[in-house]
């Protein structure tokens, strides 16, 4: 390579030195940090409601008042300690990679604005493809999570769909077009029913497929499909990690010809994995699917991608070409929202050549078995497990529902673990998400010693 050896600014370097030195120091502390910062480093926080500065602060002091002030109020869920929703961490070489893509700043729209950050995506688009074991001719774009990848994909269904009945929607848009049927799980994700309104669906339009006791669609309940229906499946639900039962369900649909979205967010690396892919027997015969790298491929925030079978179909929905930029259908610019954008895609190639398919498997297996680990514990101690887990969630509660929360408040205020609540067949629930790549037994073991403890406190109260 032809690189001149062009000498930056030595404050320049310093302070991106200076970055360099605090990141490695917080990442270095995060082993003993609380897992969510105590009061006194919140209310610090308010040292950044400042005016507009009029001429401007020093560089060092900006970054030091991020670090000072900031780290302590961050939640460490890069940390081994945090399980709270379904929040991965991230992997060093992901982090590694993100530092060479801010020092590019490239606009990874299409190969003329950058042909680095176009080629590597394409790579981690295909290895995507393999890994998760999808038709290989499907369009991916790298979308900022998986709530804007499922409106790519939903968006995509519509235009799809209008079009079999002969309407093109680009030029005469959705006043009076032929109606869609849009068929949703009861235990759907709260960002799919967004997506959907976003998109002009109502809440009264959506019909709701019946789900089981353990919150998959019951196939026997399946409501009316046809040509002009979009059926939204799960592969991993958020409290559960539960999957539909694809086989039965997309016989029904591939025979009435719907067109089928699967919200893996996170459940669809299970595919990954030797001993949990018959979970996801089927989900290959769906049309679109989403799945999220910030959660359990532990990539950096903002990394997902959405996956239509139908390549010419995304890339119909959603081409931007302009005057000044027209680029091939492969472009991400045309697959995608954004018409400018950072290469999200390069953490997920980072990711998967630094693991490869047998560290991605590895690591998933490791999870759901920490998962099942800390359910036979928990049982053990007298937790009600409200499911076996399934991957790596844990759903349980303990006692009465204000015990339950109790508990959930009594183990977060002493820091040293984090999850969070929910609802589970209308009472509250605890739940465990097991995803970061840096949690281990030692650190699970930590999570239930803090749940006896606190089960201790509540039983003797009572
Ligand atoms: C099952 C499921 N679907 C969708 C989402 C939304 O993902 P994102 O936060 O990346 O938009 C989540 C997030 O928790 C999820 O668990």
């Amino acid at each position: 390579m032809n690189r001149k050896k062009t000498q930056l600014c030595s404050t320049d370097t310093d302070l991106l030195l200076d970055a360099d030195r605090r990141a490695n120091r917080y990442l270095a502390e995060i082993a003993d940090m609380d897992v969510f910062p105590k009061e006194l480093a919140r209310s610090a926080l308010s040292r950044f409601d400042e005016d507009v500065p009029e001429n401007g602060f020093d560089t060092f002091e900006t970054l030091s008042l991020l670090d000072d002030i900031g780290s302590p109020g961050t939640v460490a869920s890069n940390g081994s300690r945090y399980f709270g929703f379904v929040i991965g961490a991230t992997i060093p070489v992901a982090a590694a990679a993100q530092r060479m893509m801010l020092a590019w700043d490239q606009c990874a729209s299409s190969y003329t604005n950058s042909p680095s950050a176009d080629v590597i995506e394409k790579v981690a688009a295909r290895w995507i493809l393999d890994i998760l074991d999808l038709p290989r001719e499907s369009g991916v774009t790298f979308g900022t999570s998986a709530s804007s990848s499922t409106l790519v994909c939903l968006a995509t269904a519509r235009r799809t769909l209008l079009l079999r009945k002969n309407w093109n929607q680009d030029i005469r848009g959705l006043s009076g077009a032929p109606e869609i049927r849009v068929v949703i799980s009861e235990k759907v994700h709260v960002t799919v029913r967004k997506a959907l309104r976003v998109l002009g669906f109502g809440e009264q339009d959506m019909v709701v497929a019946p789900v089981d006791e353990k919150g998959r669609i019951d196939p026997s309940k399946l409501p009316h499909l046809d040509e002009m229906t979009i059926l939204c499946l799960q592969a991993g639900e958020v409290n559960t990690g539960n999957f539909d039962p694809f086989p039965p369900l997309m016989e029904v649909a591939k025979a009435a010809n719907a067109w089928v979205h699967v919200d893996g967010a996170f459940g669809l690396w299970a595919r990954a994995a030797p001993t949990k892919r018959r979970l996801t027997d089927g989900v290959e015969l769906a049309n679109s699917w989403t799945t999220d790298g910030h959660k359990w491929l532990n990539t950096p925030y903002d990394g997902a991608v959405g996956i239509c079978r139908d390549r010419h179909a995304l890339a119909d929905a959603m081409n931007s070409d302009a005057d000044y930029s027209s680029a091939s259908a492969e472009s991400q610019k045309n697959l995608g929202i954004e018409f400018s954008r950072s290469a999200r895609g390069i953490p997920f190639w980072a990711v998967l050549r630094s693991l490869g398919r047998t560290g991605v498997a590895a690591m998933i297996e490791r999870h759901c078995a920490l998962a099942e680990y800390v359910a036979d514990a928990l049982a053990e101690a007298g937790f009600n497990l409200l499911t076996r887990p399934v991957l790596n969630q844990v759903l349980f509660s303990f006692g009465s529902s204000a015990e339950t929360a109790q508990i959930q408040s009594l183990v977060a205020a002493k820091g040293k673990v984090w999850f969070g609540m929910t609802v589970w067949n209308e009472a509250p629930a605890m739940r465990i998400s097991i995803s970061s790549w840096r949690t281990v037994t030692h650190d699970v073991d930590l999570l239930i010693s803090e749940l006896k403890a606190a089960a201790q406190v509540v039983r003797s109260a009572g």
